[in-house]
Formats: structure tokens, sequence, C-alpha cells
């Protein structure tokens, strides 16, 4: 969780290998090969695979870069979008007791303050006095020296505020001062009134949303894992006040849950918090953690709020954010359970889960994305057997243009052999691949080849779509 304070500067932490663009992340391999210090394979050979089958580039890159922003290409969207659609099916539409919103980026500035985060949203930053990087003091270990340059000469710990700085209109005074905000959880408070009015909802309910969210991280790093600019999936879920750690291990289950289906849950362990290093409004932490090739690190975060926030902004705009509780007939402050989940660290830990390289025969490997189906940016693709007989490509069209109407995300193959197309699809992690070829001219059936398996089966061309259907909803 953020808001460390200093006494953490003592702290000595885990080497990081800080992959800012891919530019300085292949200068960063140089450093530690020649330092004999080992460089993540699995790691590197995923940003590179990420790179070509158009998953994720480095921000910027025709101008080298900016540090800790990433774009996502044609595959990555899909299957980020697709993990925040499964997000929602789960957290938002199918339960009664939850409220999505969308809310704004920027924020009038005094949610910040009464947030708690203009005073409290802090990382030590150290600066090294000979090559003046900079460095939180928390993630290196300052005893060690500089991790650029081996210097053991740091200058005093001092607060950084995280927060992005930007103003409201033409005039860049001090008035006009507004933030990128650094969580999406203060939208849904600012908005507790406006669902209470427009919905009447009983306690326990929630109000939850997917958006971005930015921070201005004094070393971002590892890939995707920690960015300037990234997206959360929040829910602030508001209880009466007692009885809170039922509802606490109610959602630590939930986040369990949804790391089973996500089929990371074997990499991923859980660490209470300790006071100092809780967030400021926190009263009990519990971070889920994923196995990174770079360490055990934060992946989801569940917290106990408490009334801090809704208590803050009743202070700070005078408006009675309170529940009217029907039954004693009195209002009360509602306190509050928040599981937040980082989009990107999920997209991390699922491609890191899924990838594979097998020996499928001897001397040939193939690179595979093992996603659960429903994940998968593509989820069947459609070839013709060979694309210079008329009566199989007009079959194979057929067949593409009937899936296409019942299954998200078909694609068209028809280059190369089908054995190339198979190791292209297994690639970019496609669970199932249909061929159309003589037998179907005959018998109206054709091949469904297994991603996982690689096993081959006939089906007849008119199920697929049951077919399919049943297999997404396993
Ligand atoms: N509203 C509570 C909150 O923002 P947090 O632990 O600071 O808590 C929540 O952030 C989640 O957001 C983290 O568990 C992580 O998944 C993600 N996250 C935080 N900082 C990030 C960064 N710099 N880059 C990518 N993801 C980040």
């Amino acid at each position: 969780m953020f808001s460390r304070c200093f006494s953490v500067l003592a702290i000595a932490c885990q080497k990081e290998y800080y992959i800012r663009t891919l530019g300085v992340f292949m200068e960063e391999k140089a450093k530690k090969q020649k330092t004999n210090e080992p460089v993540s394979p699995l790691m590197e050979r995923l940003v590179s695979l990420a790179k070509r089958r158009g998953f994720i580039y480095a921000g910027s890159e025709i101008y080298g870069g900016l540090g800790g922003t990433w774009d996502y290409g044609p595959l990555g969207v899909e299957l980020k979008n697709n993990i925040k659609k499964e997000w929602w099916k789960r957290f938002v539409s199918y339960r009664r007791d939850m409220y999505g919103i969308d809310s704004s980026i920027l924020m009038n500035s005094k949610v910040w303050e009464a947030s708690g985060h203009l005073k409290n949203f802090v990382d030590p930053m150290v600066d090294c006095k000979k090559c003046k990087g900079r460095f939180r003091a928390d993630k290196i270990d300052v005893s060690s020296g500089c991790p650029t340059c081996g210097a053991k000469d740091f200058t005093e710990a001092r607060p950084f505020n995280m927060m992005f700085k930007t103003h409201a209109g033409p005039v860049e005074d001090s008035g006009a001062e507004v933030y990128l905000r650094p969580e999406t959880a203060q939208g849904m408070f600012v908005n507790f009134k406006n669902v209470i009015d427009s919905f009447h909802p009983k306690l326990p309910f929630g109000i939850a949303q997917i958006g971005k969210a930015f921070r201005n991280e004094i070393t971002p790093g590892n890939f995707i894992f920690r960015t300037r600019e990234f997206e959360q999936m929040e829910i602030e879920y508001f209880i009466k006040p007692g009885g809170w750690e039922s509802q606490f291990d109610y959602w630590l289950g939930e986040m369990r849950k949804w790391t089973e289906f996500l089929g990371i849950a074997k990499g991923v362990s859980e660490r209470e918090v300790s006071a100092e290093d809780r967030a400021h409004y926190s009263k009990r932490t519990i971070d889920i953690d994923f196995e990174f090739p770079f360490g055990k690190e934060e992946l989801y975060g569940l917290a106990y709020r408490t009334d801090f926030d809704l208590k803050n902004h009743i202070e700070k705009s005078g408006i009675d954010l309170v529940y009217y509780n029907e039954e004693t007939k009195k209002k009360l402050v509602p306190h509050v359970i928040e599981p937040t989940f980082g989009v990107d660290r999920t997209m991390l830990a699922v491609l890191l889960n899924s990838f594979a390289e097998e020996e499928v025969k001897e001397g040939e490997i193939r690179a595979v994305l093992k996603f659960p189906a429903r994940l998968a940016p593509v989820k069947v693709a459609v070839f013709p057997l060979v694309s210079n007989k008329e009566n199989i490509l007009a079959k194979a069209e057929e067949v593409h243009g009937r899936l296409k109407e019942s299954i998200d995300s078909v694609r068209w193959d028809d280059i190369g052999n089908i054995g190339k197309r198979y190791r292209r699809q297994d690639e970019i992690g496609t669970p199932w691949c249909v061929t159309v070829d003589y037998q179907t001219l005959e018998d109206g059936t054709v091949t469904v080849r297994d991603r996982d398996t690689m096993k081959q089966e006939r089906i007849a061309a008119g199920e697929l779509a049951g077919y399919f259907h049943k297999k997404l909803s396993q």
C-alpha cells in the first residue's frame, strides 16, 4: 500500500529490477550481465513476445519512450478489456448490492485535502550525490550503495508527493491547481450521496468503478508492474459500524475466488500489512501478493478504511454524507471495506502464468499463452485447409461468418501451412482452431484443435457455436 513513511529507509528491501522502457530494459540487462547477476529470462522473453505479437509496446517508443508508460496493442487491449469485463460481471452486474460508476479523473482539489492525499500520499526519496539518480528509499538497500553507479553517498530521505499536478483552465495560478487522481476510490466517496438518493440501497452495499489512476512513481519499473499511469478496479463496500471483521473475511474470500478464476491462485499469497506500512486511512490491510519473477510483490489489496473518508468529506464539504437507518430511525456514517485490484498487474500475472515454452517434437519448441478461455484475446481461429480451392474457401467463410455472429473475437487465418498457423495462434493464446478441409465438403464436419492438449476432434460445423458456448461457460 502507499504512503510509506520515513522510518522505512532503514528497511533493506530486495533488489528490484526496473524496466522503464524497452531501451532501459536492455541497458539494465547489459549491466546485470557485467556483474554476473541473473536476469529473468522468463520476463525477458515475455516482454519480447508481448511486443512482437502486439500485446504491449513501450510508451512513445519512437521518441525513446517515456518512463513508466506502456501502450497496449491490438491483442493487449482485448486481453485487458476481457479482464475488466469479467471483473465487472462478477463484482457489479451479477450482484444486487453493487452500483457501478465512472467518475472524473480530475476532481476538486478539496477532495485530496479531505482524503489526506495532499499530506500523506508520499514516498521517501533519496538522491545519489554522485550520479544524481533518484530512488525510493524503501525499495533499495541503501547500505549496498547506488543501484546505478555503486556510490554510497545518498542525500537524506525526504517525502515526495506522488500526485501529478496540473491546472484547470487557462490561468496557471494556485487557485487553478488540480490533480490527476491517484486512486479511483475517491470517486465512490464523493458520489455516495448521489447513489443513495437515486437508488435508496440498504446497507451493506458497494459502489464500484474501473478507471485510470496516476502516480508520479519515483522508480517505475518491472515492465507494467509499476507505472505512472495505470488502471484500477475498485470497490468501496459500505457497512454498518461494528462487525467489520466478517465483511473483511468475506471480501478476502471473493478476492481469492477471482484469482482462481484467473488461473493464478497458485502464485498468490496473503500478507498482513504492518501498522507502519499501512496507508493513512487503513485500520487493517491484507496485501495479496503474486510470485513475480522479480520477487513476491503486491498484486491486490484489501483494506478496512473505517469511516475515515466519509467523515473527512462531511467535515470538509459540509454535506451530510450519512445513511438513514430505517429500523433504528437514526443516521449513521457507514464504515468501508475496500477490495482493490490493479488491472495492469492482473495482466502481468496472467501473462506470466499463461506463458509456456514446450517441446512439441524433437527440436521444435512452441511458445504458448495458456489463457483461461474467457480472457483470450482471440477465442477461435478459422482456417481453410488450402486457400486455392474455391469450395473449401467458401465453406470456411461460411463457418467463420456464422461463428462470428455468436462468439466474440473469431479470427480468420489462411497464411502459411496449418502447422505455422497453429504456432501463431498458440503464441497469442487462441484456445481453439477450426479447420475446414476436404472432409467438410463430404460430411459437414470440421476439425477443432485444442490449444493446450493439441488434440483434434471432428465436430459438425452446425454444432460449433453450441460447442464453444459450452466450453466458454465452464
Ligand atoms: N484505493 C486504494 C489504493 O489505491 P493501492 O494499494 O495504493 O491502494 C491499489 O493501489 C492497486 O493498484 C494495487 O494493489 C496495484 O494492483 C495497483 N497499483 C498501485 N500502484 C500502481 C502502479 N504504480 N502501477 C501499476 N499498478 C499499481
